[in-house]
C-alpha cells in the first residue's frame, strides 16, 4: 500500500499532483543488500544504490560525455519517432515512466501526444526524484504529475485510477539491460498485466556492437563514470557507516561477449580488509566487486524475449548508425 509521506508538506507539493513513497531503498535495503552481495564468491551489489542525489547527478553528466553514444541517440530517435509515438499511444493517455531519473526524454514524448492525461513518474532516488517531476509539473500545468518513490523490481502499486484507462509506459535509457535476460522477461512480463491488455510500452534498447565502442563508452576520459562506480563506496561510508578507502579500489568496465554485457567493477587495489557493520570482507589484490551489467540486444533477440512475456512489437525504430533501438510493445 503506498502512503503519502510525511517529510513533505501535503500542502507544499508545488504542482504536483499526488506523491506516493512505497518505502523502498532505505538504509536497512541497503545495508541487508550489501553484506549479502559482500558474501558472495563473486562479490556484488546492485546498480540500483548507485543512485542517491550525487548518483543521479554524475548519471546525467554521463549522459552529456562525448563517449557516452546512448542518451544522444535516443533521443534522436525519439525525437524523429514522436508523432508515430502518440499516435500509437493514443489521445488522453497515462503515461508511466520507470527509472525516470532527470525526466528529459519523457518531455519529447508529452510534447507530441494528444492531450496527455497523467505522467507517474518512478524512481528509487528520492531527492533527485521530487526535484525533477517538481520542474516538470511546473511546467505541463494541464498534466497531472505524479512521484512514486519505488524499487521496481519490487511490488508496488501505482497510484490508483489507471485502471481501464489508455496507459502507455516509458523505460528509456537502456535501462532494461542491467537486468539478466531472465530477469527482463520477468519484468516485462509483469509490467504487461499490471498495464493491462492493450497497453503501450515505449522502451529503450542498447544494441550490440564492437568492443571498442562499448567499452569506451563505459570508461569515459574524464572519469565521470569511474566516480559514478565509485559513488557506491561513497554511499556505504556514509550511509553504512563503512570504511571503504575508496583510492585503495578503482573502476573497470569491460565487455563480456559470451554474456553479451557490459560489466562494470570496483577492483581492489591491494589486499585489505573493509568492516560494514562490525562485519569484516577480505579482499585479495585484483579481487573486485560486480556493480553493474549493460546487456546489449540484437534487434529479433530483444523482440522475441518481449514477445514471449506478452508483447507485441508493432514499431521498431533504430538511428541510421544501428547504435540503438526504441520499440513501441503493445500487451496482449
Ligand atoms: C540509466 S538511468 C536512466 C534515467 C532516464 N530514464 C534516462 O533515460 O536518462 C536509470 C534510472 O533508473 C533509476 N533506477 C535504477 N534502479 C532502479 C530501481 N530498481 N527501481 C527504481 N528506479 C531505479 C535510477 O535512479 C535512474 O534514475
Amino acid at each position: 500500500m503506498n502512503v503519502l509521506i510525511d517529510t513533505i508538506d501535503p500542502d507544499d507539493l508545488g504542482e504536483l499532483a499526488d506523491f506516493h513513497d512505497a518505502g523502498h531503498g532505505t538504509a536497512d535495503d541497503f545495508l541487508a543488500d550489501m553484506l549479502n552481495g559482500l558474501r558472495q564468491a563473486q562479490k556484488e551489489i546492485s546498480c540500483k544504490y548507485f543512485y542517491d542525489k550525487r548518483g543521479s547527478a554524475l548519471f546525467d553528466e554521463i549522459c552529456d560525455l562525448e563517449e557516452y553514444y546512448p542518451t544522444r541517440t535516443e533521443l534522436s530517435i525519439l525525437a524523429t519517432r514522436a508523432p508515430e509515438i502518440a499516435s500509437l499511444a493514443g489521445p488522453a493517455a497515462h503515461l508511466v515512466e520507470f527509472g525516470s531519473g532527470s525526466s528529459s526524454k519523457v518531455r519529447l514524448l508529452l510534447n507530441a501526444m494528444e492531450a496527455p492525461s497523467s505522467y507517474v513518474a518512478v524512481d528509487i532516488s528520492r531527492d533527485h526524484l521530487i526535484a525533477s517531476t517538481r520542474d516538470l509539473a511546473s511546467e505541463y500545468l494541464d498534466i497531472d504529475v505524479v512521484p512514486v518513490c519505488a524499487d521496481y523490481t519490487r511490488e508496488f502499486e501505482l497510484p490508483t485510477g489507471l485502471q481501464g484507462k489508455n496507459v502507455t509506459g516509458f523505460f528509456p535509457g537502456s535501462t532494461i539491460g542491467n537486468f539478466a535476460p531472465e530477469q527482463a522477461a520477468t519484468f516485462l512480463g509483469r509490467w504487461a498485466k499490471v498495464l493491462g491488455s492493450g497497453a503501450g510500452l515505449v522502451i529503450g534498447v542498447d544494441l550490440k556492437k564492437p568492443r571498442a565502442l562499448l567499452e569506451a563508452a563505459y570508461n569515459d576520459a574524464r572519469g565521470v563514470t569511474a566516480e559514478f562506480n565509485e559513488n557506491l563506496l561513497v554511499r556505504a561510508n556514509t550511509e553504512l557507516n563503512a570504511d571503504f578507502d575508496l583510492s585503495a579500489f578503482a573502476h573497470d568496465a569491460r565487455w563480456n561477449e559470451a554474456a553479451g554485457r557490459i560489466e562494470m567493477h570496483l577492483v581492489s587495489q591491494r589486499d585489505q580488509t573493509v568492516n560494514i557493520a562490525d562485519q569484516a570482507f577480505n579482499f585479495q589484490a585484483d579481487e573486485t566487486i560486480h556493480t553493474e551489467n549493460s546487456h546489449k540486444y540484437g534487434l529479433a533477440e530483444f523482440t522475441d524475449m518481449a514477445g514471449r512475456a506478452g508483447w507485441d512489437a508493432p514499431a521498431t525504430w533504430t538511428d541510421p548508425n544501428n547504435l540503438f533501438s526504441v520499440h513501441f510493445l503493445r500487451a496482449r
